[in-house]
């Protein structure tokens, strides 16, 4: 299959409507458009076509069980989605909408299995990004759309990520330049009395409670719980059990004390015949000594190192790092969101450095 490449950075050019009408055609006919969101990339199709949303499976390499984010571009496009209105739906709605927050409903009968994975509940997100909320308008208000990235690899937030895993496998492009956020959207589960983080994201925990609790009657105000890890991966949010995000080298969070953590990771990479990678801030960076040396951004900057992390693992890749060795950055992590992809990538590997050097 030939992939169309098609760069779009203002919405309102001839170019840009044009090549919007073409991915939303190619979509109408049960094609395949990967397009920016502002967390990362989708894979899209029309949500209401169960072969279009199959091949998303077949390019991605994707398992069948995951369940697909059902992407719209205005609130009222849930009535199709969802039979019973909930408030608290609406609420967060105006809050986060269109944002980086995808919320978990009971679904309607209309609702492919294909994209729901045969659950009796569907994922919904409000994108923000202008390409997106242009090309699901044009589309028909309903675009079913996992990360563009083939099973296993990093979400892609450039174009050219969405490049190397997915040409010749799907129909179009739009390539919108880098996300901005970087990190996938919230996930919350409204199914239960209580709201439940499945997936943290760059909205964090607290945000969404004080957002359900404002217009509840204090005794009645819903609790946000964050569902435990293990919980999730297996029941919850089917994809979180999946092996997620991993670059090639096998990677170590290293946290603890911060010169500790300096001389525990250049002991490691000078003692090493392997070619070493560190993921650093930029406060530490000029510190070590290694074969690949990448800045994630400042460590209090949270936005910032979320918008970079998936490209710094794929520059990883790129550079052979055979090991990868990254600082922790939870000062800046307030959501939970990095330490949770970073948790991902390493699959679980940590060290702990005392400020006595002593390792746990
Ligand atoms: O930011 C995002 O959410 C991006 C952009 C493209 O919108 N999308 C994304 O999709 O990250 P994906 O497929 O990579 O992750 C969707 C997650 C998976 O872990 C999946 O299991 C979960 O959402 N999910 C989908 N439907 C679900 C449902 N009905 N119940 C629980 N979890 C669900
Ligand atoms: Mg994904």
């Amino acid at each position: 299959m030939r992939t169309r490449i098609a760069e779009i950075r203002e919405t309102d050019t001839p170019e840009a409507k044009a090549a919007i009408a073409e991915a939303a055609d190619i979509l109408k006919r049960g094609g395949l458009v990967a397009f920016p969101t502002e967390t990362v990339y989708g894979l899209g199709a029309d949500a209401f076509r169960e072969e279009a949303c199959a091949r998303i499976y077949e390019a991605k390499g994707r398992p069948s069980d995951n369940p697909l984010i059902v992407h719209i571009a205005e609130t009222a496009a849930l009535n199709r989605l969802t039979e019973a209105a909930d408030p608290r739906v609406l609420r967060l709605a105006e809050a986060f909408w269109p944002g980086p927050l995808t919320v978990i409903l009971k679904r309607s009968a209309e609702v492919p299995d294909r994209v729901t994975g045969g659950l009796d509940t569907v994922a919904v997100r409000f994108p923000s990004h202008p390409v997106a909320r242009a090309l699901i308008l044009a589309a028909g208000g309903y675009i079913a759309a996992p990360s563009a990235n083939r099973s296993g690899r990093p979400s892609p937030t450039k174009a050219a990520h969405v490049i190397e895993d997915l040409e010749g496998r799907v129909d179009m492009i739009l390539d919108g330049g880098d996300t901005t956020v970087g990190l996938e959207s919230t996930i919350v589960d409204l199914t239960e009395t209580d709201a439940r983080i499945l997936r943290p994201g760059m909205i964090g925990g607290e945000e969404i409670a004080r957002v359900l609790q404002t217009t509840e009657a204090a005794e009645a105000a819903p609790k946000v719980t964050a569902a435990k890890e293990q919980e999730a991966e297996i029941a919850l949010a089917p994809g979180m059990k999946y092996t997620h995000y991993a670059p090639k080298g096998e990677m170590t969070v290293v946290s603890g004390d911060k010169e500790q953590v300096i001389l525990y990771i250049n002991r490691r990479a000078a003692g090493s015949d392997k070619i070493i990678g560190v993921i650093a801030s930029d406060e530490n960076a000029p510190f070590y000594r290694a074969d690949v040396i990448i800045s994630c951004g400042s460590r209090t900057d949270a936005a910032e190192i979320a918008q970079r992390l998936y490209a710094v693992l794929r520059e990883m890749d790129a550079r052979g790092a055979e090991e990868i060795l990254c600082e922790d950055f939870t000062e800046a992590d307030s959501t939970g969101a990095i330490a949770n992809r970073l948790r991902k990538a390493s699959g679980g590997r940590r060290v702990f450095v005392e400020a006595d050097g002593t390792i746990r």
